[in-house]
């Protein structure tokens, strides 16, 4: 997850207006004109940038960031960038996808809340659940760990990437149809994809994601960042729901797709290009939702599952709390919005896809050591038996929507 510390800063220019209105009070017919001018800057800041100036700015080094939605892109250096992470200032890195998406129509209104049935599997999921094996999650975490950080730009963030890949690609090996493959970057980590196929291979897929890497803040490139919570929870979550439906026989109507994303924390770079890619190219996407953190709650609070508020779906959300409430010992609730560009979730948001992110606890209980050396399985407040309630969660949201 990104930083949660500090609003983004505002990007309106209405000093601007508010200094020209101020002035056309005293002159109506200049404010006339004035009104033009601040059209035709308006129509000015729209206008789209053009590619040769990404190109080159790009080949300069810098990085095209959007900050709030909605907003104009601005371009930082990558010193700059890191002092917005640094500040906890959350946003996308749009420098790769900025063209693609200027050519991807955009949909006029905000889509209205999608609706989903309630969940109707319960023997079925259940019977899956009890099969959660804790050992295996417990083992691949202690493995993810282990890399010196999984950094997007770091050769252990390749390792770390590269070890994910076979790692599904083991337990899909002997299922028909099943692949595995990395998606890949312009820096050294690639993103993991694992496609279950549906009867109906026409059919709107359900996506679930986590991102792979991790990060240390004050040494990003050789520092040690463990990210056992952020985001080696979530991984090792999705790694054992796919086991375990495969394991099942688990052959869904629609497809399915499990999504481990490089550059989460450089600003969604894996999960951002991952969802221009598909939306550029029709893939309809029935739900999506994203695990990102779920193994802390802070000692002494209330445990439960906590639904983030902003850059989701609230018929979605709707359903995953049923889902909760159905298939785990937890509680659930609404967290407090988190902003804009929190996780991978807000790159398919922006598509205009349904999203949720179940998160381990209610913002102030979570896990405040992320980003660090600390980040490990023995700081005080990491629970396995919490995280495991969130493989539950994966198995039941892949299995009733998709079955
Ligand atoms: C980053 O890593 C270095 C070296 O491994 C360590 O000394 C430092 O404390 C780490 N920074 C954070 C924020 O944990």
């Amino acid at each position: 997850m990104q930083g949660r510390t500090v609003d983004p800063p505002s990007l309106s220019s209405s000093w601007l207006s508010v200094g020209l209105v101020a002035y056309g009070i005293h002159n109506m017919k200049f404010n006339l004109s004035l009104n033009l001018v601040l059209a035709a800057l308006a129509f000015v800041q729209a206008a789209p940038i053009r590619p040769e100036e990404i190109h080159s700015k790009a080949a300069k080094g810098l990085r095209l960031l959007t900050l709030a939605e909605d907003a104009e892109p601005v371009w930082k250096t990558e010193d700059q960038k890191l002092d917005l992470m640094r500040q906890g200032v959350k946003f996308i890195d749009v420098t790769e996808t900025y063209e693609i998406e200027q050519a991807i129509p955009k949909s006029a209104a905000k889509a209205p809340a999608a609706t989903f049935p309630a969940p109707s599997h319960q023997t079925a999921v259940k019977a899956l659940t009890a099969t959660i094996s804790l050992a295996n999650m417990q083992s691949n975490l202690a493995t993810l760990s282990n890399f010196n950080n999984r950094y997007y730009k770091s050769s252990t963030g390749a390792d770390g990437s590269n070890w994910i890949l076979s790692t599904v690609q083991g337990i899909a090996s002997g299922h028909a149809g099943v692949t595995v493959a990395a998606f890949k970057h312009s820096w050294v980590q690639s993103s993991i994809i694992a496609k279950i196929p549906g009867k109906s291979a026409s059919s709107p897929v359900t996506i679930i994601g986590a991102h792979l890497d991790s990060i240390n803040l004050s040494s990003p490139t050789s520092g040690r960042a463990p990210g056992s919570d952020d985001d080696g929870s979530g991984t090792v979550n999705l790694i054992e729901a796919f086991r375990v439906l495969l394991a099942s026989g688990f052959q869904p109507s629609t497809p399915v797709e499990f999504h481990w994303y490089s550059g989460e924390e450089g600003g969604l770079l894996g999960s951002n290009a991952i969802a221009t890619s598909y939306s550029n190219a029709g893939v309809k996407v029935k739900a999506f939702m994203e695990l990102d953190m779920t193994a802390f709650f802070k000692p002494g609070s209330t445990e439960v599952v906590a639904l983030e508020a902003d850059y989701v779906d609230s018929g979605l959300n709707t359903f995953v709390k049923s889902l909760v409430t159905t298939y785990t010992r937890l509680p659930v609730t609404m967290d407090s919005p988190c902003g804009y560009a929190c996780s991978d979730h807000a790159s398919w948001y922006k598509f205009g896809v349904p999203t949720t992110m179940p998160f381990e606890a209610v913002t102030g209980n979570d896990n405040s050591r992320i980003h660090s050396t600390a980040d490990t399985t023995t700081l005080s407040g990491f629970s396995w038996s919490h995280s495991l309630e969130f493989a539950k969660i994966a198995v039941a949201f892949i299995y009733e929507l998709a079955i």
